[in-house]
């Protein structure tokens, strides 16, 4: 130090500047604490210096043991020379430590270390709020002075500056690594569910449905699942995306029926900012989907126009955003579904024949479920495992008679409505075991399915078994009209085999059918 006081002190406050330079680009606690500690010994020609952090919750003082050690030491906040300077907000200076009865000696005692004199200040941060206390022991020459608690407060400040970031980069980096894990769980979880496709079936159809996934699983070929609606069209969609190598990139599914034609540019495509004001710049379910896959469910109502877009950006593996001035490169998968007849809308010139070909490399059709009502049981004990599962409740079972039944109804909402129909039986279970009698008013009949549409039974309220009919008259109509149905069902919709299965003239059942909207 220079013999001029005033330089003394402008030499201590560049040191001072300079270790709080060094302090800022530290942004891990550990290392940031002996960078202090370090820095100083040296600022203040001492032979130890220690931060302590206060826990306020536990109303403890904590510090690391020694320098590049991780072991922790922790103690009554309110205890020795850093807990009073804590406790008070002051500076404590004790020159013979052994003498002065709030030394105290635990730590001593703990590090084998020996205290002559000590100087400790509280550290605040910017809110002026104490975090901590920093104590330095042992100056080589003599003992502390005022100085070198003006020095020590002026660096105590700085190093709660790059405390608290630090801190709150620690924290955010735990919470960021927790975000990651819970992320990497619901992979796993999502992967494990489709990886074995979630697609049940154990008959031909289903399985030639499931080999034919395997087989394509790493080909990033476009894929056209057609079937009625509920039989597992997005699903297949899902099982095809989770299984490829670009399971991990976005599924991005988007239902083109669903989409007023203004709105099907932007959806598809983006809008670029600035394009007018009032209108919010948007990302386009392509860009959504780049690097996974992009699931266009009911493409067969897209309008030609759209058609032709989406047909441009299949061929240049581009998309032009509305308002755009550079197109946008895309990498993306394109699934596409529908319940219609695409040659059929081909035909009347409806569906672009060049699209077809170019989302058609492999299709897959998925039955009905009426032609595959071997996989009913299979499923409906599925779904009933799944509610089981789900709301914590087991052993729920069918009776056979249930299966049965099951078996041979109609099913027009395919296995969405089985799912949703086993789904309702067993919130009404009374029992373990779901008998035939709580089927009774709830089973679908054809007459609401023809006339009230697919949906429609999904958000049916819940049938109890109490809402019988009302006279007789509705109970022969109601019966009648299942026994119709099922008798349809089972012929494959063959009227001259269904009136003979009823007992009934052919002419005879379709004057039922007439009077009961079936058909
Ligand atoms: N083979 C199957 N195995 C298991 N669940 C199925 C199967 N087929 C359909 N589902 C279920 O039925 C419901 C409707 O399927 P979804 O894929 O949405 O049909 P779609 O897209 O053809 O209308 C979903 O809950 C789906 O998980
Ligand atoms: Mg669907």
């Amino acid at each position: 130090m220079g013999s001029l006081p005033q330089r003394g002190l402008n030499e201590k406050l560049a040191e001072i500047l300079a270790i709080a330079q060094k302090m800022n680009s530290e942004r891990e606690l550990g290392p940031l604490l002996d960078l202090i500690a370090r820095e100083a010994t040296t600022l203040l020609d001492c032979d130890r210096a220690s931060i302590f952090l206060l826990d306020r919750e536990r109303g403890e003082l904590w510090s690391k043991v020694a320098l590049g050690s991780d072991d922790i030491l922790r103690f009554d906040a309110t205890a020795g020379i850093a807990g009073r300077a804590v406790m008070t907000g002051e500076a404590v200076n004790v020159m013979d430590a052994y003498s002065d009865p709030r030394f105290y000696t635990g730590i001593d005692d703990q590090t084998g270390y020996r205290t002559r004199n000590v100087l400790a200040v509280a550290v605040r941060n910017q809110a002026d709020e104490i975090i901590g206390a920093f104590e330095v022991l042992n100056k080589r020459i003599g003992v502390f002075t005022a100085r070198d608690e003006e020095a020590l407060l002026a660096l105590a400040s700085h190093a709660a500056n790059a405390i608290e970031t630090a801190q709150l980069i620690g924290e955010l980096r735990r919470s960021q690594d927790e975000l990651a894990q819970q992320n990497a769980n619901l992979m796993r979880e999502v992967e494990s569910k489709y990886t074995s496709h979630g697609i049940i079936g154990a008959g031909p159809k289903i399985q030639q449905v499931v080999r034919l996934i395997e087989r394509i699983r790493d080909s990033v070929v476009n894929v056209l699942i057609t079937g009625e609606s509920g039989t597992g069209k997005e699903l297949t969609a899902k099982a095809i995306h989770y299984t490829s190598p670009r399971a991990r990139k976005p599924f991005v599914a988007l239902n083109c029926a669903a989409l007023p034609e203004t709105l099907v540019e932007s959806e598809l495509f983006g809008i670029e900012k600035g394009v007018a004001t009032g209108v919010n710049p948007r990302v386009g379910h392509f860009q959504k989907a780049d690097g996974g896959t992009l699931f266009l469910d009911e493409i067969g109502d897209l309008s030609l126009t759209a058609q032709a877009k989406i047909l441009r950006v299949l061929q240049e593996r581009v998309v032009e955003k509305v308002g755009g001035r550079a197109p946008v490169p895309v990498d993306v998968r394109l699934l596409a579904a529908t319940n219609r007849d695409l040659e059929a809308e081909i035909a009347k010139g409806s569906f672009r024949e060049d699209l077809y070909y170019r989302i058609k490399v492999i299709h897959i059709h998925l039955p009905p479920l009426r032609d595959i009502r071997e996989e009913v049981p299979v499923l409906a004990n599925h779904f009933l495992n799944e509610y089981c599962r789900e709301t914590g409740r087991d052993g729920l079972e069918f009776a056979p008679a249930v299966l049965r039944k099951l078996t041979a109804s109609p099913w027009p909402g395919n296995v969405r409505q089985l799912r949703n129909e086993v789904m309702r039986l067993a919130a009404c279970a009374r029992g373990r075991m779901i008998l035939e009698e709580d089927l009774w008013e709830g089973l679908p009949g054809p007459r609401e399915a023809a006339s009230t549409g697919l949906g429609a039974f999904a958000a049916a309220p819940v049938m109890v078994k109490d809402a019988r009919p009302k006279s007789l008259k509705d109970a022969i109509e109601q019966l009648e009209r299942e026994m119709i149905g099922e008798a349809l069902a089972s012929t494959k919709n063959n009227q001259q085999q269904a009136a003979r299965m009823l007992g009934l003239s052919r002419q005879g059942l379709i004057n039922k059918m007439k009077r009961y909207e079936l058909g």
